[in-house]
Order: C-alpha cells, then sequence, then structure tokens
C-alpha cells in the first residue's frame, strides 16, 4: 500500500497500544446543544453516504459492531460519540451527498456538521473518507472548504481499497494527492485503508496516536 502509509515501528506500537482498551459507545447528538461534555481530545470521520465511516471506526476499534454500519446510505443520523479509558474520543457523523434521504433531513444534518465541525474546542482533527473506487467527488468540496475555512487539522483517508486494483489505487492515490495540491490546509498526503482487510488501518491508528502526543504537549 502507498500514500502516507509510512509510520515508524515506534508509531505503529503507539498507536496499537491508544486503540488496545475497551471501546463504548458515549452518547448521540442530533442537535448541537446536546453535544457531550468534553472528556478528551476529538477526531471526526467525515465523508459521502456509505463511504464506510462506521466501518473504519469498527475497524480502529477492532469492534465488529460498536459503530452501526449498513448496505443502505443514511444509517448514520446523528453524530455518535465513542471513548475509551484514553483521552480520545472518536466522532462518528452522518454522511452526506445521500441524494434519497428527505431534503430537510439534509439541511439539518448538514447544518448540524457543519456547526459542530467549525465551533468545537476539543476536536483535533477531521478525517474525510473518500472511496477509493470514486475519488474526490464535488459533494466533497464543501467539507473540505469548511475545514480550511475553520482551520481544523484534515486528512483525507482513501476507503474500501479492497475493492479496486494496485495499479488502479496508485492511480487514484495520484490524482486524489494532485488536486490537494489546491488544498494547503488539508494533508497533502492521504492514508489508504480497507475495513475488510485491516490495510491501513494500525498506519491511522498511529496518526492518531501521534496527534494526541502532539496535543497532549
Ligand atoms: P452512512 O452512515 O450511511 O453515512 O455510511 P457509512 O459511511 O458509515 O458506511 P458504513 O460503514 O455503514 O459502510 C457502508 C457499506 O460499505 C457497508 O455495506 C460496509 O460493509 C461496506 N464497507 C465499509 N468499509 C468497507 C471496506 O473497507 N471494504 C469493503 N469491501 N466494503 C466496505
Ligand atoms: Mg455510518
Amino acid at each position: 500500500m502507498s500514500a502516507q502509509n509510512d509510520s515508524s515501528v515506534a508509531d505503529i506500537e503507539d498507536g496499537r497500544l491508544l486503540f488496545a482498551g475497551e471501546w463504548a459507545f458515549v452518547s448521540a447528538a442530533g442537535s448541537i446543544d446536546s453535544l457531550p461534555p468534553a472528556r478528551g481530545l476529538e477526531v471526526a470521520f467525515a465523508g459521502r453516504s456509505n463511504v464506510g465511516k462506521s466501518s473504519l471506526i469498527n475497524a480502529l476499534t477492532g469492534r465488529k459492531a460498536l459503530a452501526r454500519t449498513s448496505n443502505t446510505p443514511g444509517r448514520t443520523q446523528e453524530l455518535i460519540f465513542f471513548g475509551s479509558s484514553r483521552p480520545l474520543v472518536l466522532v462518528d457523523l452522518p454522511g452526506y451527498g445521500y441524494a434519497a434521504a428527505a431534503k430537510s433531513k439534509i439541511t439539518a444534518w448538514t447544518r448540524l456538521i457543519h456547526d459542530y465541525l467549525r465551533g468545537r474546542a476539543t476536536l483535533g482533527r477531521v478525517y474525510v473518507l473518500i472511496d477509493a473506487r470514486h475519488g474526490l467527488k464535488t459533494a466533497d468540496d464543501a467539507i473540505l472548504d469548511a475545514l480550511g475555512k475553520a482551520a481544523v487539522s484534515h486528512q483525507i483517508v482513501l476507503t474500501k481499497c479492497d475493492q479496486v486494483s494496485e495499479a488502479e489505487l496508485a492511480g487514484r492515490v495520484e490524482a486524489t494527492e494532485a488536486a490537494l495540491r489546491k488544498r494547503p490546509a488539508a494533508f497533502p498526503q492521504l492514508i489508504a485503508t480497507s475495513s475488510r482487510t485491516g490495510a491501513g488501518i494500525p498506519q491511522l491508528r498511529a496518526a492518531i496516536a501521534r496527534l494526541l502526543a502532539e496535543r497532549a504537549r
């Protein structure tokens, strides 16, 4: 696997330890007024509906069904917070770009996500998930624009890499990193993952462990 999957052995071990404990559901917020009190640095997962956000949280925490996943887009409808004994909170966000949902619902979710991303002091980083088969889509621009404006640390994670050939993946990584050159606020490199095979998961854990160490300083 290429991309930014280049963490050191020590980083990988830090990441493994960070996620090795028991993870549990903390709370769900359907509105910006019902966010839980801060209990650590938050790392949120954003992306188009069905891109694999909830599956990625399950892969990171080593739990099969901590976050609810589904074949049907629009599964996650609130901000879902997960915690462990460490000062790190994972936040599963509703997907965007889901055309079949009611317009009023889409507007409400979009506002909720954007209010959260803009205003949450404990938000340490947002991973924007992109399907390795499809690459960046117009629907992703709004979230990347918002994150850039809000100056929230953010990085792209390719999902479902098990669904593309090595050559296709290499092409997708290159094209996505080329598009990111026009977005200096984003990390220039991406992390390629598969929740199904576990590819890239140790590297993503390591990146989160590095972030936590930096912010704790
Ligand atoms: P919403 O909550 O609806 O926005 O979706 P989501 O982004 O949370 O996606 P979810 O994790 O529910 O996964 C959607 C579908 O993609 C499910 O059928 C998953 O099994 C499948 N999926 C997720 N990750 C992978 C992966 O790495 N490889 C493959 N092949 N399928 C995956
Ligand atoms: Mg989901």
